[in-house]
């Protein structure tokens, strides 16, 4: 069936994959994305996004999303940006987000695509040092 094959895609998938609603609450997490952020599903299905982030995205992001909801003006939906993601131990990571925005069962979510930079920033960062 189509929902099991979109599932096991979702599971084995490298990148996280994350599910937030219209107000930023996160719905699904896959497990590339909980071993990213050193989280289980249940610490964070239900609670903001916002709590993968460090300042100052954390204070801002509910503003963000309502910015685009109002405007309909995206910033990073379509576009992608550089950002920086808080792993449960208090450290920061670099990744790629890449966000769309679905029309599901009769409503809004969007859709966070994660993919992890810290080997590419590292690798970056070692031969700067040596120039
Ligand atoms: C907007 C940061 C995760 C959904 C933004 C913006 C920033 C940001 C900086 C606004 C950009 C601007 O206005 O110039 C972050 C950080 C994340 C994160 C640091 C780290 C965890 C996510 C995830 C989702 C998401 C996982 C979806 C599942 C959105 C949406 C917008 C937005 C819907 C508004 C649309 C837009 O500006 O195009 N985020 N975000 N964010 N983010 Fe996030």
């Amino acid at each position: 069936e189509n929902a099991a094959l979109l599932n096991a895609i979702i599971k084995n998938a490298i990148d996280g994959i994350i599910t937030i609603n219209e107000r930023g609450i996160i719905e699904t997490i896959n497990p590339a994305a909980c071993t990213l952020f050193q989280r289980t599903p249940d610490e964070v299905i239900g609670k903001n996004v916002s709590v993968l982030m460090p300042q100052p995205y954390k204070e801002q992001h509910d503003g963000y999303i309502n910015r685009y909801q109002q405007t309909r003006e995206p910033h990073i939906i379509g576009i992608g940006r550089e950002v920086t993601g808080l792993k449960k131990d208090g450290s920061v990571f670099p990744f790629r987000l890449g966000v769309s925005e679905v029309q599901y069962s009769g409503r809004k979510i969007f859709t966070g695509f994660i993919h992890d930079l810290s080997r590419e920033k590292e690798a970056e960062a070692k031969l700067k040092d040596y120039a």
